[in-house]
């Protein structure tokens, strides 16, 4: 049976809904990354609930999510905790004040207290107007105009960084010298000029820019370790050398730890390398799955915030909802030993897959930090989105999505995603998790050259 006659049998609900969410909803869902074309094939799961580490779609099906709602469901599904503080606040307090109030000051103290680059915070709504902001900061501060940024690296969907994510190399030039292409059309193309593309874990190429052009620079915007294209992380020094080059050259370093953010570290990506940037851009986790974002920085990189100079505006931040959720949020991930315990855990599951694989023939293995991963299908070494390109073999991950998905096990259909292991997920979720793989790997490698013909 073909997998979507399989995938038919299992979901006749959420068929039918998909079929009734067209005619309302522009393609059937509220994101574009919920549409068939990116990789919810042949329609997207509907899901009828979730609790901690697994959601149940309409038709009954149970999944051990490594989904999580692309990433804030790093504490599971309604985790009791946070749920309780939310729907507490809201019953005591309301929703929004369009004023400040006593619990907005204890999640910025929370999340300061978490984070070491970040003195101030200021919450936000999504990822996209959290970079938005630190991108336009950067640029009142220093005064200058270019942004630098990586191939494959994704920063949301603002026009001023929605470029040259997963760009096509046929249009993207040399990779010693890119060319920025705007990922979508719409995106003004006069702000082709205020952009600079890079290949990310290249040291030489960003020296020399840094050294043609480092006056020019307001800001050099990057994830830290790159989960928008699978897993890649920083080849050593590279973190570093962002950081000195950045520092000589008067332009402000960005982090945007959207993804990374408290997810394998409290402190993220910045506590886990030990390199603290000028500002911090905040989003899935912060609220435990409640919809909040942040913008955090040095008192020095702030200072046109607090000053009111730079109008970092918007109704809803701060709203009761967003502080309860980051409030209750870092205490649960406050709790000692957590993040030690799920890395471990996340790490035997990262380990057992690429064994397997490895057992069966394939060419594939793990790269990550524990609780998020991704498991590459690749012919060789990784360390930026042209290596991607060349060697991360898509039909392969397809094919092992599908196994996996019939199998009761939910990631993510697109290689150039990844795998999230949440703060509640537990042994039992990776046994069963691994002995669904053992099934699904084994039917890949039987299937490989059929595959790889198609
Ligand atoms: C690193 C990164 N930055 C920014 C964003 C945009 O965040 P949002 O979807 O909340 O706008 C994302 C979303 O996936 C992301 O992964």
């Amino acid at each position: 049976m073909s997998f979507d006659d399989a995938f038919a049998a299992r979901t006749p609900k959420t068929k039918a809904l998909f079929e009734r969410a067209k005619r309302t909803i522009p393609g059937g869902a509220g994101s574009t990354a919920r549409l068939p074309r990116n990789g919810w094939k042949p329609y997207p799961l509907f899901i009828a609930d979730g609790s901690g580490s697994r959601v149940t779609d309409v038709d009954g099906n149970t999944y051990i999510d490594y989904l999580l709602g692309l990433g804030p469901m790093i504490l599971g599904h309604r985790h009791p905790v946070v749920t309780n503080a939310v729907v507490q606040a809201v019953t005591d307090l309301g929703t929004c004040y369009g004023l400040p109030y006593e619990l907005e000051i204890e999640a910025a103290e929370k999340v300061v207290a978490a984070v070491p680059g970040v003195e101030q915070v200021r919450f936000t709504n999504s990822g996209s107007e959290a970079v938005g902001t630190a991108v336009r900061l950067a640029r009142a501060t220093t005064g200058r105009r270019i942004i630098v940024r990586f191939e494959g690296h994704y920063h949301g969907w603002q026009d001023t960084v929605y470029w040259s994510n997963h760009v096509d190399l046929a249009l993207a030039g040399p990779a010693d010298h890119p060319r920025p292409v705007a990922m979508g059309p719409g995106v003004p193309a006069e702000l082709e000029d205020t952009l600079v593309v890079l290949s990310w874990n290249d040291p030489e190429s960003f020296v020399k820019l840094m050294d043609s052009r480092g006056d020019e620079i307001a800001a050099v915007l990057t994830e830290a370790a790159v989960f928008n294209t699978g897993c890649i992380l920083p080849e050593p020094g590279y973190l570093e050398l962002l950081r000195s080059e950045t520092r000589k050259h008067g332009a402000m370093l960005i982090f945007d730890e959207v993804i990374t953010g408290f997810r394998f570290a409290r402190g993220g990506a910045q506590e886990w390398f030990g390199v603290t940037p000028d500002l911090t851009t905040f989003a899935k986790g912060l609220g435990g799955g409640f919809p909040v974002a942040a913008i955090g920085g040095s008192v020095d990189a702030m200072r046109l915030i607090a000053e009111g100079v730079y109008s970092h505006s918007g109704t809803y931040n701060a709203n009761i909802v967003q502080c309860a959720a980051v409030s209750a949020t870092m205490d649960v991930l406050a709790e000692p030993g957590l993040y030690e315990r799920q890395r471990a855990l996340g790490n035997r599951l990262a380990a057992g897959l690429t064994e397997m694989a490895a057992e069966r023939g394939l060419d594939a293995y793990c790269e990550g930090l524990g609780t998020v991963f991704q498991l590459w299908f690749a012919d060789g070494p990784i360390h930026n989105w042209r290596d991607a390109v060349a060697h991360a073999n898509e039909p392969l991950f397809t094919r092992w999505y599908e196994e996996m998905v019939v199998r009761g096990v939910l990631f993510h259909p697109l290689q150039f995603e990844n795998l999230f292991v949440s703060l509640v997920h537990d042994d039992r979720d990776i046994d069963e998790t691994l002995e669904a793989a053992s099934d699904a790997l084994s039917v890949v490698a039987r299937t490989r050259s059929a595959v790889l013909r198609a």
